[in-house]
């Protein structure tokens, strides 16, 4: 053959799809996605904005069945984690956001041999250790009887500032999971730490730009004065929990949560020339790893902050869809060769 191949491209659906932080991140590593399926209508108004060819499905994924879907390599599923999250009611599969993972497994279960082969979650790191792991092993045997390859090995947390460019530290539990069908096992090339990588925060905050009066505390609010508090001289970035300013690494910015749309104190701040100040919208989406997100006229600023903290963060998305496109390349490479063993045989 003259001239270089060029890499097969692969299909993907989206389940609970957010603003696509997984269908950016894949995009980039030859994974397209062909539908999406998210029911909240501000993030559906920038996912569209953003992904204008995807099929969205604006729905409840309950309502959703696999006969209305065209079969993906690789189904992808952020499903909510607020029930699982260390930080929330901890009610697990009892609360009705936990019990969505079955939905994923239900689907599963309606494609039958047209199964995706390649399934992705993402949830709370707590998913894993948990209610004394009990969770942990209800999704396993749920994954493995819908004839999944998926072991311990199968889950890992990666936290961008240590596996991305990214200075956000935002620990997050990836689960890989692949169909018996198509592979002879589950195992995961996993990516490795980026341990060299500088972090600058000047290069996603700009600490001395003068914005929108609306984004600065008042020097008499109560939070001004704890922040002022414990200010340091240097660029930082400083997130209030509850009632502590929550101690930060140095050149890092803390996880950007859900909670920043609810306004008050919950976006992060930083101190500029005019004063204390929220982070930006655009500068959240920046460090959450969106280039070049567009947001409709349309969705409010704190829909917009929800939404990022919704996110997963697109550069480590990238880092795994590299991992789960070398693994359907193995695959494609076996099944080729499978194929023209055959051929000599009967040819033989
Ligand atoms: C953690 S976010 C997902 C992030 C996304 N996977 C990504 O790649 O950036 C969870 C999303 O699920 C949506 N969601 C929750 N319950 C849902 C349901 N029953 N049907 C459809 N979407 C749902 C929420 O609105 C939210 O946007």
């Amino acid at each position: 053959m003259v001239g270089k191949q060029r890499s097969k491209r692969y299909t993907s659906g989206a389940l609970f799809a957010g603003i696509g932080g997984f269908c950016r991140g894949f995009e980039d590593h030859s994974i397209d996605t062909s539908w999406a399926c998210e029911w909240d209508d501000h993030a559906c108004s920038t996912y569209a904005a953003n992904f204008s060819s995807t099929k969205l499905h604006q729905q409840d994924v309950r309502d959703l069945r696999a006969s209305e879907l065209d079969p993906v390599d690789v189904l992808h599923a952020g499903f909510p984690c607020q029930s699982f999250s260390q930080a929330g009611n901890r009610l697990g599969f009892d609360d009705e956001r936990g019990q969505t993972f079955f939905e994923i497994i239900r689907l599963l279960k309606e494609w039958g041999k047209d199964r995706p082969s390649v399934l992705v979650l993402e949830n709370s790191p707590f998913l894993r250790d948990g209610n004394g792991g009990e969770w942990f092993l209800q999704v396993q045997s749920a994954i493995r009887r819908a004839g999944y390859w998926f072991a311990d090995g199968n889950a890992q947390v990666l936290s961008t500032h240590e596996y991305t460019r990214l200075p956000q530290q935002r620990p997050r539990l990836f689960m890989l999971a692949f169909s018996t069908d198509h592979f002879w096992d589950g195992a995961v090339r996993w990516p490795s730490k980026l341990s060299s990588v500088k972090k600058r925060l000047e290069d996603y905050v700009e600490f001395d730009a003068d914005v929108d009066a609306e984004y600065y505390l008042d020097r008499d609010n109560k939070y001004y004065r704890m922040i002022d508090g414990l200010r340091s001289e240097d660029h930082e970035i400083y997130q209030l929990r509850k009632y502590i300013v929550r101690p930060k690494v140095k050149g890092t910015c803390p996880t950007l949560t859900a909670n920043m749309g609810k306004g008050g104190h919950n976006v992060p701040f930083i101190f500029s020339p005019r004063g204390l100040r929220k982070l930006t919208e655009f500068e959240c989406a920046k460090l959450q790893g969106f280039d070049d997100l567009t947001f409709p006229s349309e969705v409010p600023r704190h829909a917009r902050y929800t939404q990022i903290g919704n996110s997963v963060a697109p550069p480590i998305a990238e880092r795994l869809g590299q991992a789960i496109a070398e693994k359907l390349q193995e695959r494609d490479r076996d099944s080729d060769g499978q194929a023209d063993d055959r051929a000599q045989v009967s040819r033989g």
